[in-house]
């Protein structure tokens, strides 16, 4: 495409960092907004000012604005300064657990913060692409009632019609979401009708388990990145219900940013895709525990607790093949395999961190 001016929100986050840099790569001038709330939610070791810095250090056409998606006031005079081709909406209370302890600030970033994005662009640049980033979690805990059978080491699909894994016609209500859940639903609805109802070229991407080697991965957000964190600094991780067989598709920060380019380039207004790393990428936790042990050549230290999470899926697997009919050019181009290295090799470059808790 020529050269565009995009705005990346949560641009200091896993994702939205992703996308700066490959966005500022293919020539395109990049705007970024990221008030680093992550570290509000978190604490210290949610901070995202080291990728910031980093991202500052490596490009030439990226300008970052220290603003709040909840200020609507702000949010519009950006919106009146730039006239955006492309949005790329990352910013987002993005736990699960941590939003049961702060519900009402869960809302107003991801809903209401979504809705002053979503408007601000049909109100300055109703011409332009967005993609809004929601999560599996807007299906609640549907996915779970699956035939499921218990293997050795994960819990699998036993109907052979769900191979692929979840699709988007599961169901998104009469579920247990759990806070989070919900208040990604209404932005997902929201940024549909943005799409269907005022037919701007908005797309949702369903997001399974996104990471990267640029996730500030705590123990409430960030299931590899944590995991390798506490392998690798020898602390206990703690595994939550489901003998630790409870499954996830990972994808990377990069086949995201690519798929949401593909979206840019051939939108398709108010459509909503599952986007995660499929059967090919999905692993246990009880796998992971292997796979890492095998990587990084250390012995992951774990203790079991018999309490799953509430809302938790059991089994859950994207099915790419929507996705993937509409945009044949995309591919998933990291494996698990390639993950974890990329993962064990940028922490061993940090530093270690406390007692983990599996979460993603
Ligand atoms: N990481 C995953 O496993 C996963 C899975 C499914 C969906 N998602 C979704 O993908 C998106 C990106 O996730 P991520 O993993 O990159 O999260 P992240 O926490 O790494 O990045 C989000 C960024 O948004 C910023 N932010 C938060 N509130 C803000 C506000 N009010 N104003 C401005 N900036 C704000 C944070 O500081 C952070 O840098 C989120 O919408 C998340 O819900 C993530």
């Amino acid at each position: 495409m020529d050269a565009w001016n995009i705005l990346i929100t949560g641009s200091s986050g896993l994702i939205g960092s992703e996308a700066v840099e490959y966005f500022e790569r293919q020539g395109h001038r990049v705007v970024g907004v990221d008030n680093n709330m992550r570290r509000v939610f978190f604490g210290p070791e949610g901070d995202t000012t080291w990728n910031l810095a980093r991202l500052k250090n490596s490009t030439r056409h990226f300008e970052h604005f220290d603003l709040d998606i909840r200020d609507r006031e702000g949010v519009v005079s950006l919106f009146k300064k730039h006239r955006f081709d492309a949005i790329l909406h990352c910013a987002a209370q993005p736990s699960h657990d941590k939003a049961k302890e702060v519900p009402l600030l869960d809302f107003e970033v991801n809903a209401v913060g979504t809705a002053n994005v979503l408007e601000a662009m049909r109100q300055f640049c109703p011409d332009a692409r967005l993609v809004f980033l929601s999560t599996n979690k807007v299906y609640g805990d549907a996915p779970n009632e699956r035939p499921l059978a218990e293997l050795a080491t994960r819990y699998e699909y036993s109907d052979p019609s769900d191979w692929n894994g979840i699709d988007e016609e599961c169901r998104v209500d009469r579920t247990t979401h759990s806070i989070f859940g919900a208040s990604k639903l209404a932005a997902d609805v929201l940024a549909q009708e943005y799409g269907r109802y005022f037919g701007l070229n908005v797309g949702v991407f369903r997001g399974g388990c996104l990471t990267g080697p640029y996730h500030s991965g705590v123990q409430l957000h960030g299931f590899l990145s944590y995991l390798v964190k506490s392998a690798l600094s020898g602390k206990t991780y703690t595994v939550l219900g489901y003998k630790g067989k409870q499954v996830r598709d990972n994808i990377h920060s990069l086949d995201v940013v690519r798929a949401a380019e593909e979206f840019f380039l051939n939108p398709r207004a108010g459509e909503v895709y599952n986007i995660g790393g499929g059967r090919e990428n999905s692993v246990s936790i009880l796998e992971a525990f292997d796979h890492i042990e095998r990587i990084a050549g250390v012995k992951v230290r774990w203790e079991y607790r018999d309490e799953a999470r509430k809302g938790d899926h059991i089994c859950y697997i994207s099915d790419l093949r929507k996705f993937r009919s509409h945009f044949p050019g995309w591919r998933l181009t990291r494996s698990l395999n390639d993950i974890l290295e990329e993962i064990v090799d940028s922490e061993r470059s940090q530093h270690g961190m406390s007692k983990g808790v599996a979460r993603c």
